[in-house]
């Protein structure tokens, strides 16, 4: 593993934001980290896990030493009478990786098709869409202790899934780059579950980790496995497929047929990254109380609004973008991508992009103006630098 210098990092970002890594190494074998990571060049250096780049705004260049996931392979690792025990390595491509265990005829993520990504990245922000989440399908991980060098795996309650959220989002460098607002009285996004200080027992080598509060920063993920049932069960709630099985009259479709439709609707809504540099959605859909979304359907009949099993109500984030007459609109070259408000977009492509000051002075302009009309404090999605 060779250090490059000043490494630009425009296509391991999928916004396509000029920025450089002062010093960036390409991980490609686990025992080759674990070595360095035991140098004492390494100890104490602050650090980068950088998987697909997709979930992350560069609003400079980044100081810290760029570990870029390049671990490649996959395999079945196990089947029995209840299903398929899959793997992939972290580097691993997301989409790639679905379209592989449904041509093996292992059905399970096809709801989960076309995002963008690697592998190791799935974990960190539970990804989701049309109505599965990647913790639905997921069995364990593993990774590697950045500050020992020690490898070790956790299970999906270690990992402590919420929505778009895990045990890799929380620790001690963790940081809030948009400030929250303070003056208000008004109803904001309930506090993020308190993570428990915890201590593994399950470790592939040495003693037992101690994660304390969260992993973020701490921890590299190498291998992520998924538990895919042979007993399949298509998963239609979402509107958007039963839409198409209406279109298709078709109520019963094959993981394949999901596929398919998954992907034309993400293609149909949502910007292609290869082409119009984004990541995904900006903000997360925020959840109000039944009293707080009463009041807003009020003044706003046509909010839309799902009911959680607790009583209280998930609104689109999209719906309040939109209706705050966002959509198609620009600071600098970050816009607002016309068809789906809560995407934000570069722009100016690869030759002219956006700055990831731009992109944070429009996401602040967002969370300013939805919060001002209906006090709700929208929080970003990605990991910004
Ligand atoms: N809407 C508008 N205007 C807009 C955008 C959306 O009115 O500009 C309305 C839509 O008409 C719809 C509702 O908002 O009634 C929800 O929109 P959509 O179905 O596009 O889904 P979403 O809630 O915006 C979430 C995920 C997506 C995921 C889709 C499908 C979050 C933050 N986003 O989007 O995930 O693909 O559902 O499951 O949960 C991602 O995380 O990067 C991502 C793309």
């Amino acid at each position: 593993m060779a250090i490059e210098f000043n490494q630009s990092l425009q296509s391991y970002n999928s916004f396509g934001i000029l920025a450089r890594a002062q010093e960036m190494l390409r991980v490609t074998h686990i025992e080759e980290l674990q070595t360095l990571i035991r140098s004492p060049a390494f100890k104490d250096r602050p650090r980068l896990v950088l998987g697909g780049g997709s979930n992350l705004v560069l609003t400079g260049d980044v100081k810290a030493m760029v570990l870029k996931v390049e671990l490649k392979g996959k395999r079945l690792v196990r089947e029995d009478e209840k299903g398929y025990l899959v793997e992939a390595m972290a580097g691993e491509n997301w989409h790639d990786f679905v379209t592989w265990t449904l041509d093996q005829g292992w059905p399970g993520l096809e709801n989960l098709a076309l995002i963008p990504g690697s592998v190791g990245a799935s974990p960190v922000q539970n990804i989701g869409a049309y109505g599965v989440e990647l913790q639905d399908r997921f069995f364990d991980l593993d990774a590697v202790d950045l500050s020992t060098g020690q490898r070790f795996r956790l299970n999906a309650a270690q990992c402590a899934f919420g929505y778009r959220d895990s045990i890799f989002k929380h620790g001690a460098l963790q940081q809030q780059l948009i400030p929250p607002l303070r003056d208000s009285a008004l109803e904001r996004p309930p506090a993020q579950k308190p993570l428990q200080a915890l201590t593994l027992e399950t470790q592939v080598d040495g003693p037992p980790i101690d994660l304390g509060l969260g992993l973020a920063n701490r921890a590299l993920i190498t291998h992520v496995r998924f538990f895919l049932p042979k007993k399949w069960q298509a998963v239609l709630d979402y509107q958007d497929l039963q839409k198409k099985c209406l279109e298709h009259a078709n109520p019963s479709p094959s993981a394949k047929q999901i596929y398919d439709w998954v992907c034309a609707i993400r293609r149909e809504k949502l910007p292609d990254p290869k082409v119009i540099g984004n990541v995904g959605s900006f903000f997360k859909n925020p959840t109000v109380s039944s009293e707080q979304c009463k009041d807003i359907i009020a003044r706003e009949p046509s909010l839309v609004h799902y009911p959680l099993l607790d009583g209280r109500f998930k609104l689109a984030a999209g719906w309040l973008i939109d209706a705050c007459g966002w959509r198609g609109k620009s600071i600098g070259m970050a816009g607002v991508y016309p068809k789906q408000a809560l995407v934000l977009i570069n722009k100016g492509g690869f030759e002219n992009p956006c700055t990831g000051g731009e992109v944070m002075t429009l996401a602040r302009a967002i969370q300013t103006s939805v919060y001002e009309r209906f006090g709700i404090l929208l929080e970003p999605e990605p990991t910004v630098l």
